[in-house]
């Protein structure tokens, strides 16, 4: 059976009285001593220990991760490790990743559509690379073994058909549009739907029903993060959207120039002016600078720094900076993402750490809702521990 609330109660976790072992009830005593690093509290409480045994002096044990893709995966074995060798007669240590992405509950409670966590990725300019950054975010996140949909929110110029290669169109199955599937992403756009060269216009009602239809006639699945690519700005889309799909927190994507700072701010307020407000994840910097290939060379063209003292200035995280990489663009254009072309480029790699501070930050803000903390979903088609 799978567990739903993984807390105090856990049945894995031995009772008041202890285990009936005395070395188990060593290695559990020494495991509650680890804190989670970025929750605070004890790994044992949090409920992230799964299925501890100890045999001739192993300890084996599984630990289940917020997100497949945690950036601290290598601190914490050594944690455990450390912590649980202290033991008397321990000697080895057998520790096993699984992962559960808790989901958002204000999300379940007003739409329930499988999407676990939504994060919009936005600006308040145009051109900035949101999309750009919302693909390489998402293939990121499902190349670490997250279950991962891509919502083309731009309807007014959806590119995300093109930068994911794909000219198909989607079919419906009932009443559901079955979305399309490409470098493991469910992928809906309305680039699907028109009519190539052809501009949508849209009006208010209208532009509500269609971003209702890409949420609740897409059979987007059981998905761990849904990453919305918005239009450029804070208009009408972004109103309807937030009035329809509770979102879980919104990137801000910007250039280090101080005119798309200045963007940054309306980024920001536009999403804190919703009611309930909407988290701010943080501000990821695009085109942040240019390393010569030849030289080796840092050319700083958009100026440099803006985007984190533009973070600090409002007290959000910042993301991270990705450098200006021509292959960036070609694969934008040829439909193969940086982070599946060129895996080992600092763009990618920066896209890959990016994409784990945000898995990580959505984490955080579910297991420390006031309403509901430390509480997990699990759902029946994961894979089942012990
Ligand atoms: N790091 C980068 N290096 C080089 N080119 C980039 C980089 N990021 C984005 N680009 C290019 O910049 C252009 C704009 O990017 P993109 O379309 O992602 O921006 P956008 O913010 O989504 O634009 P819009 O507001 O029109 O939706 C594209 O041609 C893209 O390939
Ligand atoms: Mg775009």
């Amino acid at each position: 059976m799978f567990k739903f609330g993984r807390n105090k109660d856990n049945e894995n976790q031995p009772s008041q009285g202890g285990t009936g072992d005395a070395l188990l009830d060593q290695v559990w005593a020494a495991l509650r001593t680890v804190p989670e690093p970025e929750l605070g509290k004890d790994i044992v409480t949090l409920g992230m220990v799964e299925n501890v045994k100890v045999e001739n002096g192993k300890v084996s044990l599984v630990y289940v991760l917020t997100t497949p893709a945690c950036p601290l995966r290598d601190r914490i074995r050594d944690d455990v490790t450390a912590a649980v060798t202290r033991v008397p007669g321990i000697r080895e240590v057998d520790l096993k990743f699984d992962s559960r992405v808790p989901k958002d509950t204000q999300l379940f409670n007003k739409v329930d559509i499988g999407v676990r966590n939504a994060i919009a990725v936005s600006s308040g300019k145009g051109g900035v690379g949101k999309s750009t950054s919302a693909v390489n975010i998402a293939v990121s996140l499902a190349r670490q073994g997250a279950r991962v949909g891509l919502m083309d929110a731009d309807i007014y110029g959806p590119n995300i058909p093109m930068m994911l290669g794909i000219d198909e169109k989607p079919w419906a199955e009932g009443n559901k549009i079955i979305p399309l599937e490409k470098y493991g992403l469910r992928v809906m756009s309305m680039g699907f739907l028109m009519p190539a060269n052809k501009a949508a216009v849209w009006r208010g009602p209208m532009l509500h029903s269609a971003v209702r239809q890409f949420l609740t006639d897409v059979a987007w699945g059981d998905l761990d993060y849904l990453i919305v690519d918005m239009p450029p700005g804070t208009g009408d889309v972004q109103l309807s959207l937030t009035q329809l799909l509770p979102l879980t927190g919104a990137v801000i994507v910007t250039t280090p120039q101080a005119v798309a700072l200045s963007d940054v701010i309306k980024g920001v307020d536009a999403f804190q002016a919703i009611k309930p407000p909407v988290p701010v994840l943080g501000v990821l910097e695009t085109m942040s600078y240019f390393i010569a290939p030849d030289t080796g060379h840092r050319y700083d063209i958009f100026g440099t720094g803006g985007g984190r003292r533009m973070a600090e200035q409002l007290d959000v995280p910042f993301l991270g900076e990705i450098p200006i990489d021509p292959r960036v663009r070609e694969g934008g254009d040829s439909g193969q993402p940086i982070v599946i072309a060129f895996p080992d480029s600092d763009a990618a790699k920066a896209y890959e750490d990016i994409s784990q501070r945000i898995a990580a930050k959505v984490s955080v803000i579910n297991l420390t809702r006031p309403e509901e903390p430390g509480r997990f979903m699990a759902s029946p088609d994961l894979p089942v521990i012990g």
